[in-house]
C-alpha cells in the first residue's frame, strides 16, 4: 500500500508477485493476488502452481491497462499450501465474501470452527463456492457489515475486530473491501504477521493510536536515540511524520515473513497474538482485540539484519546446495563471539539468567520436528555425559498427542530453525502453562517460538531457503553443544572433556571445507551406484545413529527414494532380513567406542553378501577393501557434524539426477505453519 506517491498497476503487480517469489522457499500449490480495477471494484487472479504461472494468467488479461497510477492503493497476495480443499483455483486466495468482491481475505493457518460458521452462513442463504475454512471469514464479514451498516461507528477496523471475535483456531490474515477503498486491516493470532515500513524521509517519530490510548507521554527524541530504535506508542497521534512535519511519501508492506519485504524496507514491527493493524492515508494504527492489562504499550520498529543477497543463490544451481557448502561459514557464524578458543570459554548471553535454573533442574526435554529433532538426538548423549541431567528427546506431535507430563522444574528446550513450527510452538505453549523454563533454538529472530520462550540461543545460520535442512542442522547441533558445555562449566571433573571438545570445534570448519571435497565423489555414487536403486539403508550407532536417521530423511525428501535410519544395536532386531546382494546399505563406522560393536553389525551386512558401502575416518585401512568415504577425524560427539555432509550432497546429487525440483520437494513445505 503506498501512500503520497504515484505508483502505476505494473509495479503494484510487480511488487505483489515479486514479494510471492521471496516466499516460494516455504512450499506452496497455488497463488493468488487482488488489485484495484477501473470502477471501484477489485480484480480476483488465482491459478494453481507456481506464481510464474500467477503473472501469466495477469498477462492473459488483455483489458487490463498496466499504466493506469493510483495515488493510494491496496494489493494483496497470497500462496496456499492446502490444508482444507485440493489446490485449484477456487480455492485459491484471496477468498470473497460474494461475487461483487465486497469483501476479500487471505490466510495462512486454520480456523477450527469454520464448519459452524458455515453452517449458520448458509442457513442464513449464503451460498459457498470454496472447500476452504477461509471463505468462512469473507462470508462473515459481509454479513457483519450488513447487519450493521446503519451503525455510524462501524469502521474497518470495528468490522474485522467483530469478525475475528468469532474466529478459533490460528491465523494471519489480511483483509481488502470495496466499502473501504485504500485501507488495509490485518489480524493476527498464532500464525506470523509483520508489517514492513518504507519511507524515503527520516521519521521523526513512528506512532500508533490505540483506542483506549492511555495518555503515556510521547517518547523524547534522547530516548529514542539512546534505544536506536523508534517506538510505538499507545498514544493518539499522527503516525509517521518526517522531520519537518509534514506528511511523506510511505508505503506500508504486510507479510508473514521478512524475506518477502526486505528488498523494500528494512524496518519492520511484528504484530502481536490479538493485534489488528489498521492502514490508511499513509498512517499504521494498531488496536488489539479486547482491552487488556499488563500488555505493554511500547511496539518496536526492528532493523532487520537480512540482506537480500543472502537470500539469493548466488553461484549455486540450487539452494540447497549452496547451503551445504555455506557450512564452513555458517558454523563459524554460530560460534562467533560465544566460543573463546585461547581460554576454551563458552558464554551464551541468551542463557546467561537462566543458567542456575537449568543446572537445578530435574530433567531436560528436547521438542522438535523433522531435521531439529535429529540434532537433538545428536547431541543428548554429550549433553547428559557433560550435565549430569537426564535428557528426554520428544516429537512434538507425539509429545502433544501424549500430554506428557511436564513439572515446574522441568526444562524444555524447542529447536525448530523457523522458530514457527506449529507442532513445536504447541508443545512450548504446552509447557509454558505448566511452568516449566523454556528455552528456545532457532535460526529466526522475531519467530514467535524465539519470542515465546524465557530464554534462548539464536543459532546464526542465515537464512535456509531450501526445503531440505542442511546448514541449520549442524548449526543447531554446534547451538546445542555449546549450550551443554555452558552448562557444565562448573564441573572441574568434566574440563578435559570440554577443553577437546572446544578444541574440535575450533579445527571443524577446516574439517567441513575437507568433506567438501568429496563432492565429485558422491556425485558419482549417486550416479553410477545408487541412481537406479529403490531403497537405501543407513546404519551406525551411538554419536552416528542421528546422521543415520538425518541422512536418511535428506534422502527420502528430496531424491523420492525410500532410505531408512537404522540403529546398527537393532539390526539383528529386524533389518537383517532385508539385506542380500542387492540391498544397498551405507554404515557409519568412525573411530569411537562403538567402532567394534559397528565392526560386528559390518561382518553380519557382509556374511549375507551385502555390499556395504562405509563412511569411516581417513585413514582407516582395514576397510579399504569396500567403497569408502573417508572423513577426517574429530572428537566423537562432533564426529556427527562431519558424516552428515556426505548424506546431504548425497542425497542432493540423487535428486538432481531423479530431475526433481530440489528446493521445493512436492507435498513438503519449508514451514509446517499447521499441526
Ligand atoms: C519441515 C521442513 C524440515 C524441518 C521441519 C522442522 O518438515 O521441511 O526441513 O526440519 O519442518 O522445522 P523447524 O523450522 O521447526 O526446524
Amino acid at each position: 500500500l503506498n501512500y503520497l506517491v504515484e505508483k502505476d498497476r505494473g509495479y503494484i503487480i510487480d511488487t505483489l508477485t515479486n514479494g510471492l517469489k521471496r516466499l516460494e522457499y516455504r512450499g506452496y500449490d497455488s497463488a493468488g493476488l487482488a488489485i484495484d480495477g477501473d470502477n471501484n471494484d477489485i480484480l480476483i487472479y488465482r491459478q494453481v502452481g507456481k506464481v510464474k504461472a500467477l503473472e501469466q494468467l495477469i498477462k492473459e488479461d488483455t483489458q487490463l491497462d498496466l499504466t493506469k497510477t493510483f495515488l493510494s492503493h491496496t494489493g494483496m497476495a497470497h500462496t496456499r499450501w492446502a490444508t482444507h480443499g485440493q489446490p485449484s483455483q477456487r480455492n485459491s486466495h484471496p477468498q470473497r465474501s460474494d461475487p461483487n468482491n465486497e469483501f476479500l481475505v487471505v490466510h495462512n493457518g486454520i480456523i477450527t470452527n469454520f464448519k459452524e460458521i458455515k453452517t449458520v452462513l448458509e442457513k442464513k442463504g449464503y451460498q459457498f463456492e470454496s472447500d476452504t475454512d477461509t471463505e468462512c471469514i469473507a462470508k462473515l464479514t459481509k454479513y457483519i457489515y450488513d447487519s450493521q451498516k446503519a451503525n455510524k461507528q462501524l469502521n474497518f477496523t470495528n468490522l474485522i475486530k467483530a469478525v475475528v471475535k468469532e474466529l478459533e483456531g490460528a491465523f494471519a490474515l489480511i483483509f481488502k473491501s470495496t466499502h473501504f477503498p485504500n485501507e488495509v486491516v490485518a489480524a493476527r493470532r498464532g500464525s506470523p504477521l509483520l508489517v514492513g515500513v518504507k519511507t524515503e524521509k527520516k521519521l521523526k517519530v513512528d506512532f500508533v493510536d490505540v483506542e483506549f490510548g492511555n495518555g503515556e507521554a510521547i517518547p523524547d527524541e534522547s530516548k529514542m536515540s539512546a534505544n536506536d530504535v523508534p517506538k510505538m506508542h499507545r498514544s493518539q497521534s499522527r503516525a509517521f511524520l518526517s522531520e519537518d512535519g509534514m506528511p511523506q511519501p510511505i508505503e506500508f508492506f504486510l507479510a508473514s515473513d521478512p524475506s518477502a519485504v526486505i528488498e523494500h524496507t528494512k524496518r519492520v514491527l511484528y504484530l502481536e497474538d490479538d493485534d489488528i493493524a489498521h492502514i490508511c492515508e499513509g498512517e499504521l494504527h494498531i488496536h488489539r482485540l479486547r482491552r487488556e492489562d499488563g500488555m505493554s504499550s511500547v511496539r518496536f520498529i526492528q532493523t532487520l539484519e537480512l540482506e537480500l543477497a543472502e537470500i539469493m543463490k548466488g553461484q549455486y544451481d540450487h539452494f540447497m546446495q549452496k547451503e551445504i557448502f555455506e557450512q564452513p561459514e555458517s558454523v563459524v557464524n554460530t560460534m562467533r563471539g560465544r566460543i573463546n578458543f585461547d581460554t576454551h570459554k563458552v558464554t551464551l548471553g541468551g542463557l546467561k539468567a537462566y543458567l542456575a535454573t537449568i543446572r537445578r533442574c530435574r530433567r531436560i526435554v528436547f521438542c522438535a520436528c523433522g531435521t531439529s529433532y535429529h540434532s537433538a538426538i545428536a547431541t543428548r548423549a554429550i549433553f547428559e555425559e557433560l550435565t549430569e541431567i537426564p535428557v528426554s528427546v520428544e516429537l512434538a506431535s507425539d509429545f502433544l498427542d501424549r500430554r506428557t507430563p511436564i513439572f515446574r522444574d522441568d526444562v524444555c528446550v524447542f529447536i525448530s530453525q523457523s522458530g514457527e513450527t506449529a507442532d513445536t510452538i504447541l508443545a512450548l505453549r504446552y509447557c509454558l502453562e505448566r511452568g516449566a523454563l523454556c528455552v528456545g533454538i532457532t535460526n529466526t529472530v522475531g519467530s514467535t517460538i524465539s519470542r515465546e520462550t524465557h530464554c534462548g540461543v539464536h543459532i546464526n545460520a542465515g537464512p535456509e531457503v531450501g526445503v531440505a535442512s542442511t546448514k541449520a542442522y549442524t548449526s543447531q547441533y554446534i547451538s546445542l553443544i555449546m549450550m551443554a558445555i555452558q552448562l557444565s562449566e562448573d564441573r572441574i571433573s568434566m574440563t578435559e572433556r570440554r577443553n577437546a571438545i572446544i578444541d574440535g570445534l575450533h579445527e571443524l570448519p577446516r574439517h567441513i571445507k575437507e568433506v567438501l571435497k568429496l563432492d565429485a565423489q558422491l556425485q558419482s555414487l549417486a550416479k553410477d551406484v545408487l541412481f537406479k536403486e529403490k531403497s537405501l539403508l543407513i546404519m551406525g550407532r551411538g554419536y552416528q545413529h542421528a546422521t543415520c536417521l538425518e541422512g536418511a530423511l535428506k534422502i527420502k525428501e528430496i531424491s523420492y527414494m525410500h532410505s531408512e535410519g537404522i540403529l546398527a544395536g537393532e539390526l539383528k532386531h529386524g533389518p537383517l532380513a532385508l539385506i542380500d546382494e542387492n540391498m544397498p546399505v551405507i554404515i557409519i563406522m568412525t573411530k569411537d567406542s562403538y567402532y567394534p560393536k559397528v565392526q560386528s553389525a559390518l561382518q553380519q551386512v557382509t556374511a549375507r553378501k551385502g555390499q556395504p558401502i562405509v563412511i569411516c575416518n581417513e585413514g582407516d585401512t582395514s576397510l579399504s577393501k569396500y567403497r569408502n568415504i573417508a572423513v577426517p577425524q574429530t572428537v566423537d560427539c562432533l564426529q556427527g557434524l562431519l558424516t552428515i555432509i556426505p548424506l546431504q550432497l548425497l542425497s542432493y546429487h540423487l535428486a538432481v539426477f531423479h530431475g526433481v525440483d530440489v528446493d521445493f520437494p512436492r507435498n513438503l513445505a519449508k514451514s509446517v505453519t499447521v499441526e
